[in-house]
């Protein structure tokens, strides 16, 4: 007889077997295809709608013509690139697809059934997905309410309590998502520096282009200060490579090494490593997503405030909005208007939805849908 569900679920590693997939945003065209509609938009997964660098495109175009190879393992045009951009030794640089992939190798390198990680509430989907895949014990510690900082922000003195002899690494989000909410760089560095030094601390700049805030640090820089700091950037946001999947690590590279020792040998392809050089190389692109983004939070802003929604302040491309009822049902009307967002109750927030930047055009139709879809 073959196996149930359930004595499959059985076979799994204890970590997997409570755990929920990811759930990532509706595409388009499945939206389309179940409701039988057209020109459905999709301002669900802060991705950046203006989309790549042209010279990313023709250096990926170009690197198809080598497919049938195996790419660099090493990934060394791209890493040294890389190092050149953050002033650091290729050694610790680390590539992952996506920056989730190196995420989830910190969790598989430093993480056991015996040990403890820290992220706090309303923190990025994934740290919890690879804590306990690992198997390790998740201490989430309460946000921000509000009155020492900005309500559903990391609160880094919970976090700071948290920590204990069991504690191997701590995720910080900066900005978060989904609630965009971000740490000044004196908070974050005095954080850091108070750590013992058997805890690592991941701080994922996911959204780092996008911050403007003279405030908001470069942690990159203080590579040389903190041994334990390990630092996550992506291609996915404001170079507009999501579908590509690059992001990397900077750390001390004795930790680049032990990430190193589990990473896939080709985890980066070959396609994805010749855009994200050129993407590097050419910055005005990036400014110029970087300053419609703001040009669209300011729009998408405007129209929440005169439908009286409040909204959580956002530094990065996409702003959770409270539609002052369940947000389910909102999505679900808006599905109907051919509009993709993303409820966020998945992080306790029921109430709330969050919306990614789109194009001047994509944010006026949800703020026109959402209007007729709250009257
Ligand atoms: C805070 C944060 N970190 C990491 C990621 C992972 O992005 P990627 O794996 O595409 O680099 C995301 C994606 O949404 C994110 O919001």
């Amino acid at each position: 007889m073959p196996l149930s569900d359930t004595q499959f679920i059985e076979l799994a590693a204890p970590g997997v077997r409570a755990l929920q997939p990811y759930q990532p945003g509706k595409p388009v065209a499945e939206l389309e295809r179940e409701f039988g509609i057209r020109h459905a938009i999709k301002l669900a997964s802060n991705e950046n709608p203006f989309g790549p660098s042209p010279r990313a495109i023709a250096a990926g175009n170009a690197a198809m013509q080598d497919i049938a190879r195996y790419p660099e393992g090493s990934g060394h045009a791209l890493v040294a690139r890389l190092a050149r951009l953050h002033d650091i030794a290729p050694g610790s640089v680390t590539l992952g697809n996506g920056s989730n992939d190196v995420l989830d190798l910190v969790a598989r390198v430093f993480l056991t059934p015996e040990t403890e990680a820290i992220y706090s509430q309303y923190a990025f989907a994934v740290y919890p997905i690879s804590v306990q895949a690992a198997g390790a014990m998740a201490r989430v510690a309460p946000a921000h309410d509000g009155s020492r900082g900005p309500a559903y922000g990391h609160d880094l003195t919970a976090m700071r309590a948290l920590v204990s002899d069991r504690t191997r690494v701590i995720f910080i989000a900066n900005p978060n998502n989904p609630t965009g909410t971000w740490l000044p760089g004196a908070e974050l560095e005095a954080f850091v520096a108070s750590l013992p030094d058997h805890v690592l601390v991941v701080v994922d700049e996911a959204y780092f282009e996008y911050v403007d805030a003279p405030e908001y640090p470069d942690t990159s820089r203080w590579l040389y200060r903190y041994p334990n700091l390990i630092v996550t950037r992506t291609f996915s946001k404001a170079y507009g490579l999501a579908g590509l999947r690059v992001g990397y690590a900077l750390s001390h590279p004795a930790v680049a090494g032990l990430l190193n020792r589990v990473r896939q040998p080709f985890n980066v392809n070959m396609i994805a490593q010749a855009a994200a050089v050129a993407a590097l190389d050419d910055t005005g692109h990036l400014h110029d997503c970087v300053r419609r983004n703001r040009e669209g939070l300011r729009q998408l802003i405007a129209g929440f405030t005169s439908l009286r929604l409040s909204y959580i302040d956002s530094a990065g491309n996409f702003v959770a909005v409270d539609v002052g009822r369940p947000a389910l049902e909102v999505y679900r009307a808006l599905l109907q208007q051919g509009v993709i967002v993303r409820p966020v109750a998945n992080y306790a927030m029921p109430n709330h939805l969050r919306v990614t930047v789109g194009h001047a055009d994509e944010n006026a139709r949800l703020l026109s849908a959402l209007e007729k879809v709250l009257s």
